[in-house]
């Protein structure tokens, strides 16, 4: 059976409520590995003193933090997003930034009362049920002079952390990803992503291609962490696995990793991730 975009939604939402701590200390503060993008995609936006930022889909703040670095005291940042639990994280590390105000909105629905100079959105395009819905809303609400900065995974080929544990656990657990769910590296090509904003109406569009490291530690580390953080939904599905079938699992994902394990154990995925910007 089909999950139908609004049950998709929801227990998205539940899931990030859910695993945002983690996130958070695990991936969004520690600008490792695709988290380097943080970085590049605010100086990709250039931002300018006073102004008026959207931060779409902020998490727990990452981006909206260092936009507000740029912004000054007389502009400022909203970051907003439907995880509770996110904007909570995001207000708690902040309370010390009067230019930054965090709230809960989706991406597909939020209505604010005025028009923003730059609006962002990182690592989230590709939950979004109805993308071209958000990108529409981001487009109402960008002014005509604003840019619009975006920024997704690559293609599961090109992020080998996600790729080498998805390719063999859906062997085993052939709905281990719902049918129906939007496919997360669904613009993961330069051409799927520019097209989308495309057919929007930006304009200027530009996608610009970044590889960077990422060492999950050796093959028990890398292993272990996915098991540890992974969201409950899915955990629930692999502890239906049987002990035989959960070795024979860890087995193909170590085959997988073994093209990027150094003598010394350690593993270093390349991990791509596209930034897009573009003119009202
Ligand atoms: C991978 S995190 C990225 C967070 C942040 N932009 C960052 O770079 O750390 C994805 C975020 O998208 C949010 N999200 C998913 N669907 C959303 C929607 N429809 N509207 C707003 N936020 C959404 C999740 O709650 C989550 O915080």
């Amino acid at each position: 059976m089909k999950v139908k975009p609004s049950e998709y939604k929801k227990r998205n939402m539940t899931i990030w409520n859910e695993v945002a701590p983690r996130y958070h200390k695990r991936w969004a503060s520690s600008n490792q590995g695709p988290f380097q993008s943080t970085k590049k995609l605010v100086e990709l936006v250039n931002v300018k003193k006073g102004n008026k930022i959207l931060d779409v889909a902020c998490g727990t703040g990452v981006v909206t933090k260092k936009l507000g670095e740029k912004v000054g005291k007389i502009g400022y940042v909203i970051g907003a997003d439907t995880s509770v639990t996110a904007i909570k994280i995001a207000k708690k590390w902040n309370d010390k930034s009067s230019n930054l105000l965090f709230v809960n909105a989706d991406a597909e629905n939020f209505s604010f009362k005025e028009k923003f100079d730059i609006i962002t959105c990182q690592y989230a395009l590709f939950f979004f049920p109805n993308a071209v819905k958000a990108l529409k809303n981001m487009r109402k609400y960008l002014d005509e002079s604003g840019t619009l900065g975006i920024s997704v995974h690559g293609h599961k080929d090109r992020v080998p952390f996600f790729g080498n544990i998805l390719d063999a656990v859906t062997q085993f657990i052939p709905d281990y990803i719902p049918p129906g769910t939007p496919s997360l590296d669904r613009y993961g090509t330069k051409k799927s992503l520019r097209d989308e904003v495309k057919k929007v109406g930006f304009s200027k569009i530009s996608v610009k291609d970044f590889v960077f490291k990422y060492s999950p530690g050796n093959f028990d580390d890398y292993w272990g962490d996915y098991l540890r953080y992974v969201a409950k939904p899915i955990k629930e599905k692999l502890n239906l696995l049987e002990r035989s079938q959960r070795k024979e699992l860890k087995e193909m994902v170590k085959e997988n990793t073994k093209q990027y394990t150094k003598r010394n154990g350690i593993i270093e995925f390349p991990w791509e991730v596209l930034i897009l910007t573009a003119k009202y």
